[in-house]
């Protein structure tokens, strides 16, 4: 079964949105199999978004995701590496579709509420950025009958 990362970033927990965010992954179907509010360290976030180190928005990034504590998660599920990035909708807010998180809380491209791993092999690795294996539970969801 497939796992992704995803984190309520800084501007999300500001604004009170966890629970609304949680809600619409559980809603949909996906088990939550860890979670947690942290702070990111500059460390952390360099190796996070380290594909970025080049681009010109990588200080603003590192500086805007190390402001505020995040809301970390694990979420599994059948696909759900690519069905939480369409969950979340497009990079910029402002081009994100209505009934997408980024669509429906985000205003600007550096503050999009929302962090979600863009592939299998991302998720491996940011997953294990972010959680220690005692962090994460394993259970199974009868539910997982019906999704
Ligand atoms: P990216 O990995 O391209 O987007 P996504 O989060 O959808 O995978 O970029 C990482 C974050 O960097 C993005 O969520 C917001 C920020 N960012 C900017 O601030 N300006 C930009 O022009 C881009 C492309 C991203
Ligand atoms: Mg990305």
């Amino acid at each position: 079964m497939e796992q992704t990362f995803v984190m309520v970033k800084p501007d999300g927990v500001q604004r009170n949105l966890i629970g609304e965010i949680v809600q619409r992954f559980e809603k949909k179907g996906y088990t939550l199999k860890g979670a947690k509010l942290m702070s990111i360290s500059r460390e952390l976030a360099e190796k996070h978004y380290g594909e970025h180190k080049e681009k010109p928005f990588f200080e603003e990034l590192v500086g805007f995701i190390t402001s505020s504590p995040v809301f970390a998660m694990v979420l599994e599920g059948d696909k759900v590496v690519s069905s939480a990035r369409k969950l979340m909708g497009a990079t910029n807010p402002q081009e994100a579709a209505p009934g997408t998180i980024r669509g429906d809380y985000g205003v600007r491209i550096s503050m999009n509420v929302i962090h979600g791993s863009d592939s299998v092999e991302s998720a491996e690795r940011e997953i294990a950025l972010f959680f220690d294996r005692g962090e994460l539970t394993s259970y199974e969801k009868q539910v997982s009958v019906w999704v």
